[in-house]
């Protein structure tokens, strides 16, 4: 009914032209992880989370990194079981069918690609409160694009094109560069707790749940703790990406393993941190409408160096977040090309560099272009609605494959899988549930023209249907 499924031998194998060097092992697949968990969604999202659920947003953290944890070990054992580029798209190929795989791939793209031009947008926040906290003025249309009363988020846009040129130049280099700013980005966050705990007030925190619980639409805004926590979601996911790198691990079983599973465990103790400090430091209310809220944080508690410091780390370091989530973008593209359900010439791989030019240039001036033009909000609630799908499918997976192929052999097993993939299934529904109805509609839109090209395109070239 959806299409071939992929034989779990056949996903792991691929003609020499068309697969990826075996070059990173767990200390580059941590920074990987780490690198792409800990961005925009703690620097930026922490303010947008606190306006919907005002000091519940800690709460709301731990909601999602609760249903993320879930969603983590199930595609933790299913990237040691089926180690090949494209993540859930891959996973969903082997135990869905093709045709869910491919509503899979395609929301793939759209969280990978929406989740770069958030954090394109966030780093352009923190780089203009820099500036212009040095009194040196900028062209506000320059600054933000028609929403915000400008023409163009330039500095967004520079971003991502600069980013798209690391990852054109080869994964290898650009891996080794990411573990540097991975240390810098969790130093400063390191340095932001240590200066704001002491100025904890616990007045701040009440009332904790000023928005209720439930996620309710007024006039269009979203309010509640669970309104907060399916944007905040935002923050957690980005492990998957080193399930996105499976096929270029030297050690899949040991070094994925370790690179899920420990990226996922740092950054969800760094934001319960982050989170209680920055509360705890100011009214919520003044957090929420600002670009870049930790610096606004340490400024108002009279620490104007440490916040420049901050936004310093922030404007070296978030382009860590844009590497790896382009990375994995590029990777669902290249291998969905390479199974024919995209034009397989896009999915050729540079000689030189081992990385597939084409598809990267394409992924790079989309980004560019989105976030150039959109809001922070809407673009990081439908990256989130994206991987919510994504993590679904993951769930269902986990639970397919351990019933049809109970031998197969797992690198790593999921502890209670029944219990922790219906976990991860129903907390992404309700967290799906809980974006506005605009972002799910939108969201729609775009899973309609992706099956659209499935139908026109993809199913009559599949080489699984050869
Ligand atoms: N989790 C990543 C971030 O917060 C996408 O920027």
């Amino acid at each position: 009914m959806f299409g071939p499924r992929k034989s779990l031998e056949s996903v792991t194998r691929h003609d020499a032209a068309h697969a990826l060097a075996k070059t990173l092992s767990w200390p580059h697949l941590i920074a990987l992880g780490v690198g792409a968990i800990v961005g925009t969604g703690i620097y930026t999202l922490t303010g947008v989370g606190a306006e919907r659920a005002g000091p519940a947003v800690i709460l709301a953290f731990a909601i999602a990194g609760a249903v993320c944890a879930c969603a983590a070990l199930a595609y933790a054992e299913l990237a040691t079981m089926i180690p090949a580029a494209g993540s859930a798209y891959t996973f969903s190929y082997a135990a869905l069918g093709e045709a869910l795989a491919w509503i899979v791939g395609w929301s793939l793209i759209l969280e990978y690609s929406l989740a770069c031009a958030t954090v394109a947008v966030g780093w352009s926040g923190y780089l203009v409160g820099w500036i212009q906290s040095a009194g040196i003025a900028l062209p506000s249309a320059l600054l933000a694009g028609p929403h915000g009363g400008g023409i163009v988020n330039l500095p967004a846009v520079l971003v991502a094109l600069s980013v798209m040129g690391l990852l054109i130049a080869g994964t290898r280099e650009s891996a080794t560069l990411n573990i540097v700013l991975v240390v810098i980005k969790l130093t400063a966050l390191a340095v932001f707790v240590a200066v704001a705990l002491p100025a904890f007030n616990g007045d701040n925190l009440s009332p904790f749940m000023p928005y209720g619980f439930g996620s309710t639409e007024t006039g269009g805004e979203k309010r509640g703790v669970m309104a907060a926590a399916a944007i905040v979601f935002f923050a957690f996911y980005g492990f998957d990406t080193v399930a996105t790198s499976a096929e270029e691990a030297k050690n899949p079983g040991r070094d994925l393993t370790i690179g899920i599973v420990g990226s996922m465990a740092v950054c969800t103790l760094v934001y319960m941190l982050v989170a209680v400090a920055a509360i705890g430091a100011m009214p919520f209310l003044d957090l929420a409408n600002s670009s870049e809220p930790l610096a606004l944080v340490l400024r108002t508690l009279g620490q104007p160096t440490a916040a420049r410091l901050i936004a310093l780390a922030a404007i070296i370091a978030l382009p860590s977040v844009i590497l790896v989530m382009m990375y994995g973008q590029s990777r669902v593209f290249f291998t969905m090309a390479r199974d024919g359900l995209l034009p397989r010439r896009l999915a050729s791989v540079s000689p030189r560099t081992g990385a597939p030019t084409l598809i990267t240039l394409l992924t790079g001036v989309s980004i560019a272009i989105v976030a150039g033009l959109f809001r922070l909000d809407e673009i990081a609630e439908l990256a989130n609605a994206g991987t919510l799908l994504a993590f679904i499918a993951v769930g269902a997976c986990l639970m397919v494959l351990r019933r049809r192929a109970p031998d197969a052999p797992r690198l790593f097993r999921c502890p209670a899988p029944y219990a922790v993939g219906t976990l991860a299934i129903l907390g992404c529904v309700y967290l799906l549930f809980s974006l506005p109805s605009a972002t799910i509609g939108r969201f729609l839109i775009w899973n309609a023209v992706g099956l659209g090209i499935y139908f026109a395109y993809g199913r009559r070239h599949s080489l699984a249907r050869r």
